[in-house]
């Protein structure tokens, strides 16, 4: 079966499970690439941020530095190391184990409030650390009718948004990897929870959401599915 027919498989289980038809949703307008300043790792130890990670659902109304961002994202979900794979010399590995090391994977940035942002919708791009800003538009609209839980639409001053990309997962796997590209999902979400909680952030992983519109806020493509929300900011 060829990887189009396994997507379109896919797409249909995926409808299936979620009773939703599919919303096309339009491609958002704007693509302004904004390189992400370099930022140090955090100190905190591994155990001890294991130990304090936990969700938060109250977040202060303190907007977020852009370094800090920076560093959610590099360190989450940024490039770990280039390895020669799939034809070519340079493939990104990323800082988020996933089957096959394959880039399945997108972020982005529902941003609220961030110095030196404008709040919009925004493409986390890990290879040249930067972000593709897609909105200028205040996404909160957006995220009320994304999010099942009111809490995480207007306290969070940004919502990390994670996306799988099917083409890309259904060119080499078969239909089953519809789990696998979760599992994915799910690493990264604790990458998020870490980094976050060494960071001093608060945040809370967030599979309440409604597929159409987290697909309309983000202006996915069919054969991109969201999988999972972090909604972060400083603890209130
Ligand atoms: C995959 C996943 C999905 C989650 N989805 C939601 C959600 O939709 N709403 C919510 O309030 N919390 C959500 N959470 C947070 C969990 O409820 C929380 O992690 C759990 O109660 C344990 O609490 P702790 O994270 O503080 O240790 C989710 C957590 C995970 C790992």
């Amino acid at each position: 079966m060829s990887g189009r027919e396994t997507t379109e498989r896919a797409l249909a289980v995926h409808r299936l499970l979620n009773a939703q038809l599919p919303v096309p949703a339009e491609p958002l307008p704007m693509a302004r690439h904004i390189p992400l300043p370099d930022v140090h790792p955090p100190k905190a130890g591994l155990v001890a941020t294991l130990a304090r990670r936990h969700s938060s659902y109250s977040f202060s109304d303190d907007p977020l530095a852009l370094s800090v961002l920076s560093a959610l994202l590099r360190f989450s979900m940024g490039v770990q190391r280039f390895v020669p794979a799939y034809g070519v010399e340079q493939y990104p590995l990323s800082m988020a184990p996933s089957a096959g090391g394959l880039d399945i994977l997108r972020a982005y940035a529902v941003v609220r409030r961030v110095e030196g942002l404008d709040h919009g919708v925004y493409r986390y791009e890990p290879t040249s650390h930067a972000l593709v800003q897609l909105t200028d538009t205040d996404p909160g609209p957006g995220l009320e009718r994304a999010y099942l839980q009111e809490e995480f639409v207007w306290q969070p001053a940004a919502s990390v948004a994670i996306t799988a990309r099917l083409d890309v997962a259904f060119d080499k796997y078969p239909l089953r990897h519809y789990r696998t590209l979760h599992v994915d999902s799910g690493v990264a979400v604790q990458n998020l929870y870490l980094v976050a909680t060494a960071l001093g952030l608060a945040g809370c992983a967030v599979a309440g959401f409604d597929d159409a519109a987290v697909g309309t806020l983000l202006g996915l493509a069919e054969n991109e599915i969201p999988t999972m929300l972090f909604a972060t900011g400083h603890p209130a």
